[in-house]
This record gives structure tokens, C-alpha cells and sequence, in this order.
């Protein structure tokens, strides 16, 4: 069982299924602000959310799964909500981590981490090592993420080693940059989704994403059920993807 009354067809993982989603989990401002609740009301709900759908991904095949908790962009929020959030992001890697553990959830987070609370960094870091033996499900975390900023980072890391004589400029291509992100060592995502309606990629793994499909969910996260899930992940196997080729 996925959620609550909902079966795939299959129990083996989906034919032609996405590998890695990759999700935008927006809309939980709104869903609080609809009960009269503050924004941190949402944020919350929305972190509770985040289990089912890590848990969901197996029986639907995916191996990867990257959620945006929090972008370079979001520290232009009030310092109530972003402080509120930072404590969610504590809160949440320590109650979580025996279940992650358990359920052979391997944690990674991505993002810039030299900005973020130190007491923050070294509970992502305990997460990381802690999980570094599973392989069920690949979940990584953006925090302090964004698309450009990671370039920008890779990019300076890259020309660091073109200064120190370790990298000719001249065997730089796509496939040398993409050693230097953050996410190095992912796959691409297949699938895309937002969620609450909003047709936007708010600068989400720009690189990662070239080939990507998108699914845009008008269900605000808070929402967002494990059926809702499979059901977009159903429609995407069902998609032709051609990478730029004509089909034969
Ligand atoms: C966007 O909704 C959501 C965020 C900026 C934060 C995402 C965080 C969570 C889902 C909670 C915790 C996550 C983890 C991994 C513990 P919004 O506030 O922009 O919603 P709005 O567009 O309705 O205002």
C-alpha cells in the first residue's frame, strides 16, 4: 500500500517509471494561511508530508527523490519564518533520522552549507553519515539551494583547479562542470513536479534538468498524498521521452 486506499496495478515497479523525481514542495503559506493559521502552520504540515512520499518511492520504483526545502532565495522571507523554518529543518532531521535509518533512507543535502546555522550543518552532516551505508531510496535535500548559485560554485571550483595546474581548460565540457556540483554523484531527474498551482522552476536543479519532464500539481503541499503522487508518476510512464531525437 502506498496511502490509504490506493494500490498500484503493478507491484513490481513501474515499466519505463521515472528513476529520480525531483519535487518543489510549494503551497504551504497558502494551505496555513486558507485556516486562518500562520505560515509556520503550514511549513509543519508540509514536513510531515515529506514521509509519505520517501516512503511511497519504492514500490513506485523510484530510486532518487530531491525535494527544495530551502532556496537562496527564501532568506528574503521575514527572519520569523526563516528562523521558524531553520528550526523545523533541526527538528525534523532529529526526529527522523532512526526512521530514515530503518527504512534504508541514504540522506544527502545539497546546497550551500556556509551560510547555514552551524549546529544545523552538523546535524545534516550526522544524517549523512549516519545513512551512508543505505541504497533502498535516494533522498536529498536542497537547503540553502539554488540553481545558479550551485554553477556559480562548481564553476569556481573548476577554475581553482585550472590555476593550480591540475585541469586543462581544453578538456573542460558538460560532462567535467557536472563533476563539480553539488549533485555529482546523482543521476538526472527524469520528473519534475510542483506543487499549488504555480508553473515555475524557481531556479530547482537548472543543470540537473535539461531532459526532464514537468508535472505542475495545482494540490498545495500540505495536500500532496502519496495517490497523488503515483498518479503522476503513472502519467509520466506513459510519456515518450526522446532527448532530442526523432523516434525511429
Ligand atoms: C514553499 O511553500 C515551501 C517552502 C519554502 C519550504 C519547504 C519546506 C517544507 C515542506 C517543510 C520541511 C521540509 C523538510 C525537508 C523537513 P510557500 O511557503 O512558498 O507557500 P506559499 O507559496 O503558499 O506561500
Amino acid at each position: 500500500m502506498i496511502g490509504k486506499g490506493y494500490r498500484l496495478a503493478a507491484t513490481t515497479p513501474l515499466q519505463g517509471g521515472p528513476a529520480h523525481v525531483a519535487i518543489i514542495m510549494d503551497g504551504n503559506g497558502r494551505w496555513a494561511q486558507s485556516r486562518g493559521r500562520p505560515r509556520l502552520f503550514g511549513h509543519q504540515a508540509g514536513a510531515k508530508r515529506v514521509r509519505e512520499i520517501v516512503n511511497a518511492c519504492p514500490e513506485l520504483g523510484i530510486r532518487y527523490l530531491t525535494i527544495f526545502a530551502f532556496s537562496t532565495e527564501n532568506w528574503k522571507r521575514t527572519q520569523a519564518e526563516v528562523s521558524g523554518l531553520m528550526t523545523l529543518f533541526r527538528r525534523y532531521i532529529t526526529k527522523e533520522a532512526q526512521a530514515l535509518l530503518k527504512e534504508g533512507v541514504r540522506v544527502r543535502f545539497i546546497g550551500d552549507r556556509d551560510q547555514l546555522e552551524p549546529k544545523l550543518v552538523k546535524l545534516m552532516d550526522e544524517l549523512e553519515t549516519l545513512t551512508a551505508g543505505n541504497d533502498r531510496v535516494h533522498l536529498t535535500i536542497a537547503l540553502n539551494y539554488g540553481g545558479r548559485d550551485e554553477v556559480a560554485r562548481a564553476v569556481k571550483r573548476l577554475a581553482h583547479e585550472v590555476a593550480a595546474g591540475q585541469l586543462d581548460p581544453e578538456d573542460v565540457d558538460a560532462e567535467t562542470l557536472a563533476k563539480f556540483l553539488d549533485t555529482c554523484v546523482l543521476p538526472d531527474p527524469d520528473l519534475v513536479i510542483r506543487t499549488s498551482g504555480e508553473a515555475r522552476i524557481s531556479n530547482f536543479l537548472l543543470w540537473q534538468s535539461a531532459y526532464a519532464e514537468y508535472e505542475f500539481s495545482p494540490i498545495l503541499w500540505p495536500d500532496f498524498t502519496a495517490e497523488e503522487f503515483g498518479k503522476i508518476v503513472e502519467k509520466f510512464s506513459g510519456r515518450e521521452r526522446r532527448f532530442g531525437a526523432v523516434p525511429v
